[in-house]
């Protein structure tokens, strides 16, 4: 066993220790370096939300305690999975295009493994799909069989098999999982799997089932563990963060008293379930930013009722207001889709009002995109691709002139900024605690510390200003 590649964590959490079918594995990247002198590459490529970029930071984890390296060309890589998101048609389609792409690689290749998982993968009409039509995949496996990961890659190397796993017996939280994360800023830590909401326009809760919380303990310790790595920001994640079973405010305070240099944000969070005990935490919390991304959907009580999102806007506009009469200029981010089916033009208007009341610092805004599945896929729709691609854009133009006005109010103040890397503008770019983009001169030296940074001028994706303190 080759031993020394192994990272001790792993080892200590049992990973791998008289795991024969992990041996085996590691035996055959040994041999494969042998032969060809390199270790065998993964391709890790995660689709969609950081709840998928964690998952594939995961599998990154798994990969490389077996002895795989990564690269990020496909033409170079032994291994190639697709870690998938199947919320919107065009996600999916994308990787249809991806994988069909792979076929003449594979041809060339014929040792290349090709892997798709996530979200998407989960969906049985998609891995029929992918079963008669992309024989080039030789592995296809849903959102819970990621610990499954060695036993496939095993059959396909050794028994020569095509694996399909779309198992959800597996709803366990493996806490043990060794990452490979992606950034050595900012974090991704899941503090809960699944989601209850049903809303009915979303895939989610069929694909990633129901919701499982990890215990506080690890989470703490997982953040503890960050942070004395140095990593600034600690990103929490769930499809609905205020369901956390143990108690999300709690769960907020614990982490909020560990000390050290570091920022924390958490998405996403459901209206019906945001309190003013929440928003408390946020407010009096030495760490957390004062900020929250509160997806509001839809600016009409009937079509949030036909969404099944169980709040009204005005039930919304009352966070908002309680969260600035204790903090002004408190940031809100939203996500909206606009043409659930049935939505009228007149409906459509009202979330239009809802972002000018508001006055949200960034808006995410979708096309509704039919799954099917799901109870708005039975809806009758009358407006076609083109009429709501129309208001999409009308959406974004008056988000673009909201937010010449939103964002003055930072001209002339100090913000802190976590410096994430080159600019476009200008040499460095960062973000503020209310996830705004913010550029300014600096040397490359900086990146991944705070800085103070006064904001001398704006545009309506960025703020632009000069260091005043490192
Ligand atoms: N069509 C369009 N947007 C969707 N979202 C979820 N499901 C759909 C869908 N079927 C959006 C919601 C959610 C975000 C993550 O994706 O706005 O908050
Ligand atoms: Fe989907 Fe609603 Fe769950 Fe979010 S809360 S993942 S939109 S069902």
């Amino acid at each position: 066993m080759y031993i020394g590649y192994l990272v001790p964590d792993a080892i200590d959490g049992g990973v791998l220790v008289g795991d024969s079918v992990s041996e085996k594995l590691v035996r055959y990247t040994d041999l494969f370096f042998e032969k060809h002198g390199h270790r065998p590459l993964a391709y890790v490529y995660s689709y969609g939300c950081q709840q998928n970029v964690s998952d594939g930071e995961k599998l990154k984890g798994q990969l490389s305690l077996i002895g795989y390296e990564f690269t990020d060309d496909t033409e170079q890589a032994d291994l190639i999975i697709l870690n998938t998101c199947a919320v919107r048609e065009n996600a999916e389609n994308t990787v249809y295009g991806a994988v069909g792409g792979l076929k003449h690689l594979k041809e060339r290749k014929p040792e290349l493994i090709i892997g798709i998982c996530g979200c998407m993968a989960q969906l049985e009409h998609v891995a029929q799909k992918i079963r008669a039509s992309y024989r080039q995949v030789d592995l296809v496996f849903g959102t819970f069989a990621y610990g499954d990961l060695y036993k496939m890659l095993y059959d396909i190397i050794y028994n020569k098999k095509r694996i399909f796993n779309l198992s959800e017996n597996n709803t366990d939280i493996n806490e043990s999982f060794y990452q490979v994360r992606d950034s050595k800023i900012k974090a991704f830590v899941p503090i809960m799997y699944g989601c209850n909401n049903f809303c009915t326009y979303c895939i989610v809760p069929y694909v990633r089932g129901r919701e499982r919380s990890r215990e506080p303990q690890s989470v703490i310790e997982e953040v503890r563990k960050l942070v004395e790595d140095g990593y600034k920001e600690i990103m929490l994640l769930g499809q609905n963060v205020n369901s956390y079973s143990y108690g999300f405010p709690e769960l907020l305070k614990s982490i909020d008293s560990i000390d050290g240099d570091f920022r924390i944000r958490f998405m996403s969070s459901h209206p019906k379930d945001a309190s003013k005990e929440l928003i408390d935490t946020i407010i009096e919390s030495r760490h957390i930013c004062k900020h929250l991304h509160l997806p509001f959907q839809a600016g009409s009580d009937r079509v949030l009722k036909a969404m099944n999102r169980r709040y009204t806007i005005d039930d919304y506009l009352k966070i908002v207001d309680y969260a600035r009469s204790k903090r002004q200029g408190f940031s809100f981010t939203t996500d909206i889709i606009v043409g659930f089916p049935g939505e009228s033009y007149e409906e459509f208007c009202q979330t239009k009002s809802v972002i000018k009341r508001v006055g949200f610092d960034n808006i995410y805004s979708f096309v509704y995109s039919k799954r099917s599945g799901t109870p708005a896929a039975e809806l009758e729709d009358n407006t076609d691709d083109k009429t709501k691609g129309r208001w999409l854009r009308e959406l974004l133009l008056e988000q673009r002139e909201n937010i010449m006005t939103l964002f003055s109010r930072f001209i002339g103040k100090d913000v802190r900024v976590l410096v994430e890397g080159r600019g476009r503008q200008m040499q460095l770019t960062g973000k503020n605690d209310e996830n705004i983009i913010v550029e300014f001169d600096g040397d490359e030296s900086i990146i991944g510390e705070f800085v103070n940074v006064r904001i001398e001028k704006t545009a309506n994706w960025a703020l632009f200003g000069t260091i005043t303190k490192e």
